[in-house]
Protein backbone atom coordinates (compact mmCIF):
# COMPACT_ATOMS: atom_id res chain seq x y z
CA UNK A 1 0.00 0.00 0.00
CA UNK A 2 3.17 2.06 1.05
CA UNK A 3 3.73 4.53 -2.27
CA UNK A 4 7.32 5.31 -0.19
CA UNK A 5 6.54 9.24 0.93
CA UNK A 6 5.60 9.51 4.35
CA UNK A 7 3.16 12.65 3.79
CA UNK A 8 1.46 10.85 1.31
CA UNK A 9 1.35 7.40 3.01
CA UNK A 10 0.27 9.09 6.05
CA UNK A 11 -2.99 10.56 4.38
CA UNK A 12 -3.81 7.58 2.55
CA UNK A 13 -4.28 6.04 5.97
CA UNK A 14 -6.36 8.67 7.37
CA UNK A 15 -8.22 7.79 4.22
CA UNK A 16 -8.43 4.47 4.36
CA UNK A 17 -9.59 5.34 8.22
CA UNK A 18 -12.14 7.46 7.36
CA UNK A 19 -13.69 5.29 4.27
CA UNK A 20 -14.03 1.86 6.93
CA UNK A 21 -15.13 4.58 9.18
CA UNK A 22 -18.11 4.48 6.97
CA UNK A 23 -18.56 1.45 6.08
CA UNK A 24 -18.43 0.29 9.33
CA UNK A 25 -21.45 2.99 10.67
CA UNK A 26 -23.36 1.27 7.10
CA UNK A 27 -22.98 -1.81 8.19
CA UNK A 28 -24.04 -1.28 11.92
CA UNK A 29 -26.88 0.79 10.72
CA UNK A 30 -26.19 3.83 12.01
CA UNK A 31 -28.17 6.74 11.60
CA UNK A 32 -28.50 8.95 8.39
CA UNK A 33 -27.20 12.01 9.88
CA UNK A 34 -23.73 10.00 11.29
CA UNK A 35 -23.70 8.42 7.56
CA UNK A 36 -23.45 12.13 5.95
CA UNK A 37 -21.29 13.44 8.44
CA UNK A 38 -18.36 10.79 7.42
CA UNK A 39 -19.14 11.30 3.97
CA UNK A 40 -19.04 15.31 4.35
CA UNK A 41 -15.18 14.11 5.69
CA UNK A 42 -14.49 11.67 3.48
CA UNK A 43 -15.13 14.54 0.81
CA UNK A 44 -13.13 17.15 2.87
CA UNK A 45 -9.88 14.94 3.40
CA UNK A 46 -10.37 14.12 -0.06
CA UNK A 47 -10.33 17.28 -1.43
CA UNK A 48 -7.53 18.14 1.02
CA UNK A 49 -4.95 15.06 -0.28
CA UNK A 50 -5.46 15.39 -4.13
CA UNK A 51 -4.44 19.09 -3.71
CA UNK A 52 -1.87 17.81 -1.12
CA UNK A 53 -0.68 15.07 -4.10
CA UNK A 54 -0.69 17.78 -7.04
CA UNK A 55 1.16 20.36 -5.53
CA UNK A 56 4.15 17.65 -4.64
CA UNK A 57 3.43 16.78 -8.62
CA UNK A 58 3.99 20.15 -9.32
CA UNK A 59 6.79 20.88 -7.47
CA UNK A 60 8.44 17.70 -8.88
CA UNK A 61 7.43 18.69 -12.01
CA UNK A 62 5.88 14.79 -12.60
CA UNK A 63 5.14 14.32 -16.50
CA UNK A 64 1.73 12.74 -16.27
CA UNK A 65 0.65 15.13 -13.72
CA UNK A 66 -1.94 16.72 -16.11
CA UNK A 67 -3.93 13.28 -16.21
CA UNK A 68 -3.59 12.72 -12.48
CA UNK A 69 -5.41 16.10 -11.80
CA UNK A 70 -7.68 15.05 -14.40
CA UNK A 71 -8.59 11.62 -12.22
CA UNK A 72 -8.49 13.20 -9.18
CA UNK A 73 -11.25 15.71 -10.56
CA UNK A 74 -13.25 12.66 -11.76
CA UNK A 75 -12.67 11.56 -8.29
CA UNK A 76 -14.18 14.13 -6.77
CA UNK A 77 -16.82 14.36 -8.77
CA UNK A 78 -17.83 10.81 -8.29
CA UNK A 79 -17.72 11.21 -4.18
CA UNK A 80 -19.83 14.28 -4.87
CA UNK A 81 -22.68 12.40 -6.65
CA UNK A 82 -22.09 9.63 -4.06
CA UNK A 83 -23.06 11.56 -1.31
CA UNK A 84 -25.94 13.25 -3.16
CA UNK A 85 -26.90 9.89 -3.76
CA UNK A 86 -26.61 9.31 0.10
CA UNK A 87 -28.51 12.14 0.87
CA UNK A 88 -31.39 11.26 -0.90
CA UNK A 89 -31.46 7.44 -0.07
CA UNK A 90 -32.65 5.89 3.04
CA UNK A 91 -31.60 2.53 2.63
CA UNK A 92 -27.83 2.60 2.41
CA UNK A 93 -26.42 -0.87 1.68
CA UNK A 94 -22.68 -1.63 3.30
CA UNK A 95 -21.79 -3.72 0.36
CA UNK A 96 -22.28 -1.10 -1.72
CA UNK A 97 -20.12 1.38 -0.26
CA UNK A 98 -17.31 -1.59 0.25
CA UNK A 99 -17.80 -1.85 -3.63
CA UNK A 100 -17.25 2.00 -4.24
CA UNK A 101 -14.55 2.63 -1.94
CA UNK A 102 -12.67 -0.24 -3.15
CA UNK A 103 -13.10 0.98 -7.01
CA UNK A 104 -12.35 4.85 -6.17
CA UNK A 105 -10.22 5.02 -3.49
CA UNK A 106 -8.10 1.64 -3.34
CA UNK A 107 -8.19 1.34 -7.06
CA UNK A 108 -6.92 5.05 -7.35
CA UNK A 109 -3.89 4.15 -4.98
CA UNK A 110 -2.73 1.63 -6.73
CA UNK A 111 -2.79 2.42 -10.15
CA UNK A 112 -2.34 6.46 -10.50
CA UNK A 113 -0.72 7.02 -6.74
CA UNK A 114 1.89 3.98 -7.57
CA UNK A 115 3.01 5.36 -10.89
CA UNK A 116 3.72 8.28 -9.07
CA UNK A 117 5.48 6.88 -6.31
CA UNK A 118 7.56 5.64 -8.63
CA UNK A 119 8.74 8.79 -10.21
CA UNK A 120 9.02 10.02 -6.62
CA UNK A 121 11.77 7.48 -5.74
CA UNK A 122 13.31 8.56 -9.36
CA UNK A 123 13.13 12.51 -8.24
CA UNK A 124 14.37 11.68 -5.21
CA UNK A 125 17.56 9.62 -6.39
CA UNK A 126 18.30 12.44 -9.24
CA UNK A 127 18.05 15.03 -6.20
CA UNK A 128 20.15 13.23 -4.14
CA UNK A 129 23.07 13.11 -7.11
CA UNK A 130 22.60 16.34 -8.13
CA UNK A 131 23.91 17.54 -4.67
CA UNK A 132 26.94 15.03 -4.19
CA UNK A 133 27.99 16.42 -8.19
CA UNK A 134 27.49 19.72 -8.14
CA UNK A 135 26.86 21.69 -4.66
CA UNK A 136 27.46 24.56 -5.82
CA UNK A 137 24.17 25.12 -8.23
CA UNK A 138 21.88 23.22 -5.10
CA UNK A 139 20.25 27.20 -4.86
CA UNK A 140 19.35 26.97 -8.59
CA UNK A 141 16.90 24.26 -7.75
CA UNK A 142 13.55 26.16 -7.82
CA UNK A 143 14.59 28.20 -10.13
CA UNK A 144 11.92 29.33 -12.94
CA UNK A 145 12.75 28.36 -16.48
CA UNK A 146 14.04 31.76 -17.33
CA UNK A 147 16.38 31.00 -15.20
CA UNK A 148 18.21 29.03 -18.28
CA UNK A 149 20.33 31.78 -19.60
CA UNK A 150 22.18 32.45 -16.86
CA UNK A 151 22.40 28.85 -15.97
CA UNK A 152 24.62 28.77 -19.10
FE1 LIG B 1 -3.62 10.58 -6.57
FE1 LIG C 1 -3.36 9.71 -3.25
Amino acid sequence: MSVGQKDVDEQHKELIRIANGLINAVSIGRGKRTIQNVVQKLREYTVFHFSNEEGMMEQMRFPERGQHAAEHLRLKLLVKNYQRKLYKNENVNAEEVLDFMKDWLLGHILTFDRGFATYIVAFNEAEKAKEFDAPEVVDDVDGSSSDLSEDE
